[in-house]
């Protein structure tokens, strides 16, 4: 038979637990699996491709079946380039289930030869997502052990520098409307 090559597709920005307890998973069922990056022109994410890519292969290094690779496009095409014959999504709770079953039954339309694989990760990273992750750390809340640690480093950097770089924008705002203020008086 065959060795089934699957992808596990997604943004990943960034990744959390959740995500890395499904390619654990998923690297136990599938001969080779491929993590694949959704390189999005439409969408703004808070990391790069390259620093999300970076992150990935870092924490994926240990499994010797799983790659990491970017794609664009339709999902399926990519899918029919690498040979892959399955494709991994994760259902946390029963509200990802509408979305991701439109998702896979719009793949199998475009092609039938792929096939969709749910899998649940653990319970405990069952309400996690990288949007609440972001939302959480941007408020200052603590993610910790939600997400890698080496995720949690640099997600912490890329929002303090945010908040410097907003509270340096607003300081050097204020100087010179200060500055303004300051010649108009004269
Ligand atoms: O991280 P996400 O948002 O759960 O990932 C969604 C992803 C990347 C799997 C999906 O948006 C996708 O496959 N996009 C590629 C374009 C495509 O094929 N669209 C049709 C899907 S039915």
């Amino acid at each position: 038979m065959n060795p089934v090559i699957a992808i596990y597709p997604g943004s990943f920005d960034p990744l959390t637990n959740g995500h890395l307890d499904l390619i654990e998973r998923g690297s136990k069922i599938f001969d080779r699996l491929i993590v694949a990056i959704l390189r999005n022109p439409e969408k703004d994410p808070l990391f790069t491709l390259e620093e999300r890519r970076q992150m990935l292969q870092a924490m994926t290094r240990k499994y010797p079946n799983v790659a990491v690779d970017v794609f664009e496009g339709l999902l399926v095409d990519y899918a029919r380039r690498v040979n892959a014959h399955a494709l991994l999504r994760g259902i946390r709770a029963i509200s990802d289930y509408e979305y991701e079953l439109q998702m896979a039954l719009m793949n199998r339309k475009l092609y039938p030869q792929l096939e969709t694989v749910f899998m649940m990760p653990a319970e405990k990273y069952s309400y996690v997502s990288s949007r609440l992750v972001k939302d959480v750390v941007r408020l200052g809340g603590s993610v910790k052990g939600l997400i890698p640690e080496l995720v949690e480093g640099k997600l912490h950097a890329k929002v303090n520098g945010a908040h410097q770089r907003q509270a340096g924008g607003a300081a050097e705002t204020r100087s010179r409307t200060t500055r303004r203020q300051g010649r108009g008086r004269r």
